[in-house]
């Protein structure tokens, strides 16, 4: 009974969120670089190119580009045995389609895996996580052209081939799945570098480009494979459990196909073909998505080792009436977004300062839900709670909340491995350290176990400390889940 003894117990967060160093070392511009800082509740915008007066709160972040020794000397000091991050593509290939690497990028991740290993931390990898060169974005439109699919199998193998024994856990795509759920702007240029113009057929658009980003997922997955058959490489998929508002069999039908709609990428990632749903929606709906024969035939060669997976909160969604083939996204988005939505409130859960529903048990639902339709390793890679968080003159901070959020996951986590026999391979919390928010560009949004001075408005030295739930989560990890 209990979890591995070799579980991947420790933290994640992506580059372009910490690392600052925006223009150093010779990188090269990412889209999060033209991304302005929003707030809660206020998008953030996209700009064309780096504006002057603007805030892009990602050029300098929390600096762990200079900062990632004494960063890591503390994850180690919390016993971490993982430590899940990006490499940023700008490092190694500053334009995304220059013709040889950046040797001082490399050179930095090359150190940073060694000081995680110098703690016994095993680096666990995504390739692309939310930070495509702009250059791609702007000459190519991102992967709605095909040429950034072997753009992006050059930038794999150049790390399959530099940090091999280095790296053992690598993951393809960050939440490839989230421009599924409202195929706005934002996230089609975080997941598929599409800058989307007045006029475009998004939802056709997000689709294509998403099929060009599941063949370079393929093909990274094959190159990992010829070149360190001993690492793994998984998928990374945005997972909100979508629940049937009743039992209404009404609601029930829109949930399964609220269901395809949001992880028919996973379908693709583990069991390396698009499923016929698919290909009938997009019939159905005039959407003119093409997967070539030749295509077919690679998606069948990426399948992955292990699904990874974030998970934050739940859904709840109700029939509509006046959506006969349960086209739940026609003219409208997922919650939030106004416009007709067929997601409801689920009145059963609370919810964050962000509005985000806490749900603990739903993580063990997704972990079967997982793992019986794909009988496949898991890892939850990414579960946290952003919250305003107080220091107290002293220095020290209070977040019990944070605790009490991860401590019911990590239990339902743990029943899901004991009652359910699901096989999972580790846990990274999101994230160990504050950094900046995703979706707000935020820094008042804090997930960390240690507290950085800098806040919304780009103020403080920078300098770190430990949060209450520091010690608690060293706790958690040297008694393997045991003590929570
Ligand atoms: C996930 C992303 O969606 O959620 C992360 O993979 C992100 O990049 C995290 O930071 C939390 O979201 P946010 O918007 O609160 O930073």
């Amino acid at each position: 009974m209990g979890l591995r003894k070799d579980f991947l117990w420790g933290g994640a967060v992506a580059a372009h969120q910490l690392e600052g160093g925006w223009d150093q070392g010779g990188k090269g511009w990412s889209i999060a670089d033209v991304m302005t800082a929003g707030g809660n509740g206020i998008p953030r915008r996209i700009t064309d190119g780096i504006l002057e007066g603007e805030n892009y709160p990602n050029h300098e972040a929390i600096d762990f580009y200079h900062h990632y020794k004494e960063d890591i000397a503390l994850f180690g000091e919390m016993g971490f045995k993982a430590f899940r991050t990006s490499i940023a593509w700008t490092r190694i290939y500053p334009n995304g389609d220059d013709e040889e690497p950046n040797e001082e990028g490399l050179a930095f991740y090359d150190d940073m895996f060694d000081t995680c290993h110098k703690y016994g931390i095993e680096p666990v990898i995504t390739l692309q996580h939310f930070e495509m060169p702009y250059n791609l974005a702007k000459k190519y439109n991102g992967f709605m052209d095909k040429r950034c699919i072997d753009f992006f199998e050059k930038f794999s193998r150049t790390c399959f081939e530099r940090y091999k024994g280095k790296v053992k856990y690598w993951m393809t795509f960050n939440e490839i799945n989230n421009q599924s759920a409202a195929p706005n702007a934002h996230h089609m240029l975080q997941e598929g570098g599409v800058l989307l113009k007045e006029g475009d057929n998004a939802e056709e658009m997000m689709y294509q480009s998403s099929i060009n980003e599941l063949l370079a997922s393929a093909k990274a997955v094959k190159a990992c494979h010829e070149i360190d058959p001993d690492a793994m490489i998984g998928c990374m998929i945005a997972m909100c459990p979508i629940y049937a508002h009743s039992c209404n069999p009404k609601d029930v039908m829109e949930k399964t196909w609220a269901d395809y709609k949001r992880y028919w990428y996973c379908d693709v990632h583990a069991k390396g073909k698009v499923p016929n749903y698919m290909f009938k929606y997009w019939e159905r709906n005039n959407l003119n998505v093409v997967v070539t024969d030749e295509e077919k035939e690679i998606l069948k060669d990426g399948i992955v080792d292990y699904i990874g997976f974030s998970y934050y909160m739940s859904f709840a969604v109700a029939a509509r009436e006046d959506n006969p083939d349960f086209n739940f996204y026609e003219g409208g988005a997922l919650v939030g977004a106004g416009g007709k939505s067929d997601f409801v409130k689920n009145e059963y859960l609370g919810a964050t300062d962000w509005g985000w529903p806490i749900d603990p048990l739903g993580l063990r639902y997704a972990l079967n839900w997982f793992s019986t339709r794909y009988d496949q390793p898991l890892m939850i890679v990414e579960n946290g709670m952003g919250a305003y968080d107080k220091k107290e003159e002293d220095g020290s901070v209070d977040d019990s909340y944070r605790i009490d959020y991860l401590r019911n996951h990590i239990r339902a986590m743990i029943d899901a491995v004991n009652k359910d026999g699901v096989d999972l391979l580790g846990y990274t919390m999101w994230a160990p350290i504050d950094i900046v928010s995703a979706s707000s560009g935020e820094m008042d949004k804090r997930y960390g176990f240690i507290y950085v001075n800098k806040n919304n408005a780009g103020e403080g030295d920078l300098s770190r400390s430990k949060k209450k739930s520091f010690y608690w989560y060293k706790h958690v990890i040297e008694t393997n889940g045991e003590e929570l």
